[in-house]
């Protein structure tokens, strides 16, 4: 079956007003993302307190997830944040030992790096793996770092500041025959290429559904490996962490025995129907159809790129991408800020320009962005 994406776009209002390049800050919102929220609105009018459906939300939105990761629904904390899962996930490690390294990479978004520096009250010791020349960060610098004595490699998927792709199963592969876990933060990824958690082997998985899940902000989710769930008892906890939730109990915390103990309070029931709305687009399409599509409209603009002289700093390899393409300006803040005047929305990091693409941008808005970077050349800053 052929996906008719253009006819898709008409889901997301913003796109008839704007060019909308901008996924990986916050997506374009979807009629039916809006609906869902209007629907909590009705329940909260006209029924009160809609607790039984609530809870079922947040199931739901633990089921979706599951299915996008393609993991079980019991390996899915559903999170306030990418950040609160890594803090509940970071709160059960036990730094006392030998093996007490956490391995992150320059490509890390802060948060993956702050929360693991956190950790040296408790023990941690944090190392950076640092770029190569061209830019990249290649598997042999991971092979320097990672270590007997490492716990944890905590990696993005997609570096938020370049768009660059690490090689993820190449980095899991060393990490575990050195007995270390691995972490992928695929924020920058999931919902815009396909995040298979078992193919790619990784122990956890972080992210949050406001950019490519096309859902809220105020909600993220946390994938931990079966297996390892009943070893980790997390110190951050709360209720709707316990076994069972409706006990009451407080003589002693008894942990879910499925991934929920990395939650904490009340879920934050109106952001589960805009997720619940978003996700179902995405499962609907498919992501590798998803994929498919961003690969191409990736490729074609960094194409068209090197046709005006004014190359991205992305990598080019399809498996060295993600969803985003960059290019260096001089002064990038008042690009954004023309573009921006030409309802082009993009964003800005470093003296990078970011395009992010989703599978309802198209063909026009290649063209839409290339013409406009056209208009301004003089901001052309060679790498
Ligand atoms: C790669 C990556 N990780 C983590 C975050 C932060 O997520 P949160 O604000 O949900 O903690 C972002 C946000 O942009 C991100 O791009």
């Amino acid at each position: 079956m052929v996906t008719d994406f253009n006819s898709l776009r008409g889901r997301f209002p913003v796109l008839a007003r704007k060019t909308y390049l901008n996924s990986g800050s916050y997506c374009a919102l979807a009629d039916s993302v809006k609906e869902a929220i209007n629907n909590y609105m009705d329940d909260r009018l006209l029924v009160g307190a809609n607790w039984d459906v609530w809870v079922m939300k947040n199931e739901a939105v633990r089921s979706l997830m599951a299915q996008v990761l393609r993991a079980q629904p019991d390996e899915i904390a559903v999170t306030a944040s990418a950040s609160a899962g890594i803090n509940a996930l970071a709160s059960a490690f036990d730094f006392t030992k030998r093996r007490n390294k956490v391995v992150v990479s320059d490509f890390e978004f802060p948060t993956n790096a702050q929360i693991w520096h956190a950790q040296e009250l408790r023990g941690a010791r944090v190392v950076h793996v640092p770029r190569a020349a061209d830019g990249y960060i290649p598997l042999e610098n991971f092979e320097k770092l990672i270590d007997e004595e490492t716990q944890l490699v905590a990696v993005t998927h997609v570096c938020f500041r370049n768009g660059a792709r690490l090689d993820i199963p190449g980095i899991v592969k060393l990490a575990h025959a050195r007995g270390a876990k691995v972490m992928l933060d695929c924020y920058q990824a999931v919902g815009a290429l396909t995040v298979d958690v078992k193919k790619l082997d990784v122990d956890f998985a972080v992210g949050g559904m406001l950019k490519y899940l096309l859902g809220t902000a105020g909600m993220g989710f946390l994938y931990v490996r079966n297996e390892l769930i009943s070893s980790m008892t997390p110190t951050q906890s709360g209720w709707f962490a316990q076994a069972d939730i409706t006990a009451m109990d407080i003589t002693a915390n008894r942990p879910s025995p499925t991934a929920r103990r990395f939650e904490a309070g009340t879920p934050a029931v109106v952001n589960c129907y805009a997720v619940e709305a978003g996700l179902k687009i995405i499962l609907e399409l498919g992501t590798d159809t998803i994929e498919e599509r961003v690969r191409y409209l990736t490729r074609l603009y960094m194409d068209r790129l090197e046709e005006i002289g004014w190359p991205g700093i992305t990598p080019r390899q399809d498996e060295r991408r993600g969803p985003m393409v960059c290019v260096r300006a001089k002064q990038v803040a008042q690009l954004f800020g023309k573009l921006t005047q030409q309802d082009i929305v993009t964003s800005f990091r470093d003296d990078n320009l970011r395009a992010t693409f989703h599978f309802y941008n198209c063909e026009q808005d290649v063209d839409a962005l290339i013409q406009a970077l056209l208009g301004h050349r003089a901001e052309f800053r060679d790498i």
